[in-house]
């Protein structure tokens, strides 16, 4: 059911594992202000309470790690590289060398161990610079420093990374503005800036894209999307209209990245809407270089109705809550056919290879006798799996998988330890005590199975 050269792995984000925040030259991102994660309050400067400080420490144990990803099998790992360790303030010309140096040893020692780096270029870390002193995407100048960080990646890691994916969840900014390092609610933002700024990532996603094919025809560019199939929550149209209404917000990005033009319905939502949009003519030339693929996160599916607004908690997105489906604990709601619906929702319409490139369960796993017994997280992980070997079947052109969180990080929404993800148990609580010390759950071994069977051992 999988394809033979499927790309089976894990991945990460550099904030919530390595630590080190101010190693080696590293300035400053969003995240080390962000204490409680993105709902709570932005400090001024870093804080000894933010767990994403020492994360995991990945920054020094990157290895004993690694090689726990190839005990697992996998095929590729995701990680994102940290602006700030390549561009601390982010508008400096030249990179620090130092920064570049510890991508090196991570990437060439995946190498050595098999396994295919796909690297996320900005993941939530904006240099803290670029927002307070220029307003994180609202201001144009950002395309400029992106471009700057991507072709240095690209040029630096030439041959070696093969797989890049430009902004992690672009769509994720009309909800939560500071994960595109602008200050504010969607709110005090205004959607005229918000759009603006929308603008300006995709226009640096396309250069990037550009770039990437200039430096190595060989490489694969992937748009990033944050992934919710959009239900009506009774079968009145206008419901439905809802549900089309939202799933656009989502669509946009791909539609942009895939076709290289702004949708007519987005044009009617920004006329609507009364913003004007500063679009140059380069940027309509820039825009024009697509992606390679798409891949997105699936975590779970959302209601929408014409006249209930909000109750739903979930990954950034809320929507209103299914009554027909189970929630986590955090209040996200689990649905495997969704992702099969997704994926077929996905290929009808953009027809580009497809990447899943996160899911997975964030539970509080308890470690007796050291591991976890994390049936939970194996059952919602094998439910998904097979849902996603279902829409292969359906003609789906999927290239691979990466499990969210392989090995224990910090949550990128709460900033806990406790909403644990992965394969591997890391000893760290939310007090921030703990011995960093790695353990494997149940699911480790259950992985590596799928990973070596190719998923004929999963359950339908
Ligand atoms: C995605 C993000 O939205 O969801 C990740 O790309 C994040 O960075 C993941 O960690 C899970 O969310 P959370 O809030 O449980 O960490």
């Amino acid at each position: 059911m999988f394809p033979n050269e499927f790309l089976w792995g894990g991945a990460t984000a550099a904030n919530q594992i390595e630590g080190a925040y101010d190693a080696d030259g590293k300035g400053l991102s969003v995240q080390d202000v962000l204490p409680r994660g993105i709902k709570g309050p932005a400090s001024e400067g870093a804080t000894d309470d933010n767990l994403k400080l020492q994360a995991i420490d990945f920054y020094h144990r990157y290895r004993e790690d690694i090689d726990l990803f190839a005990e697992m099998g996998f095929k590729v790992f995701r990680l994102s590289i940290a602006w700030s360790r390549i561009f601390p303030r982010g508008d400096e010309a030249e990179p620090n060398q130092a920064g570049l140096e510890f991508y090196d040893r991570v990437i060439d020692y995946l190498l050595t161990k098999g396994i295919e780096p796909m690297v996320t270029l900005s993941h939530y870390e904006t240099p803290l610079h670029l927002t307070r002193e220029y307003g994180g995407w609202t201001n144009r100048k950002l395309i400029g420093f992106f471009e700057n960080y991507a072709r240095t990646l690209m040029e630096h890691f030439a041959g070696r990374v093969r797989y890049w994916l430009t902004f992690n969840e672009i769509n994720s900014v009309l909800h939560f503005p500071i994960l595109s390092g602008i200050e504010g609610t969607p709110e005090e933002v205004g959607t005229q800036n918000l759009y603006q700024a929308i603008h300006h990532e995709l226009v640096a996603s396309a250069r990037a894209t550009k770039i990437a094919h200039q430096i190595d025809p060989a490489n694969k560019v992937g748009c990033m999307i944050l992934a919710v199939p959009r239900y009506p929550l009774t079968p009145r149209p206008d419901d439905a209209l809802a549900a089309l209404t939202a799933a656009h917000d989502d669509f946009a990005f791909g539609d942009v990245h895939c076709r290289g033009y702004y949708p007519g319905y987005l044009l009617r939502k920004l006329r609507d809407l009364g913003v004007e949009l500063n679009i140059t003519e380069d940027d309509r030339t820039d825009l024009q270089h697509t992606v390679d693929f798409v891949s997105f996160s699936y975590y779970m599916s959302a209601c929408e109705s014409a006249t209930e607004r909000t109750g739903g908690e979930g990954n950034l997105i809320g929507g209103v809550p299914n009554p027909t489906l189970q929630a986590s604990e955090w209040g996200w709601q689990i649905d495997p056919v969704g992702l099969r619906i997704i994926l077929n929702e996905y290929w009808d319409r953009w027809q580009k290879p497809l990447f899943i490139v996160e899911n997975g369960l964030g539970a509080k796993d308890e470690l007796v006798d050291g591991t976890v017994n994390d049936d939970y997280r194996i059952e919602y992980l094998n439910d998904h799996l097979v849902q996603a070997g279902e829409a292969i079947a359906d003609g789906v052109q999927l290239l691979g998988y990466t499990a969210w969180g392989c090995i224990d990080l910090v949550s990128m929404s709460t900033a806990q330890m406790s909403k644990r993800y992965g394969f591997i148990y890391v000893d760290r609580n939310d007090d921030g005590s703990g011995s960093l010390t790695r353990y494997k759950k149940k699911s480790f071994d259950w992985y590596r199975r799928v990973i070596e069977s190719n998923g004929s051992v999963l359950k339908r």
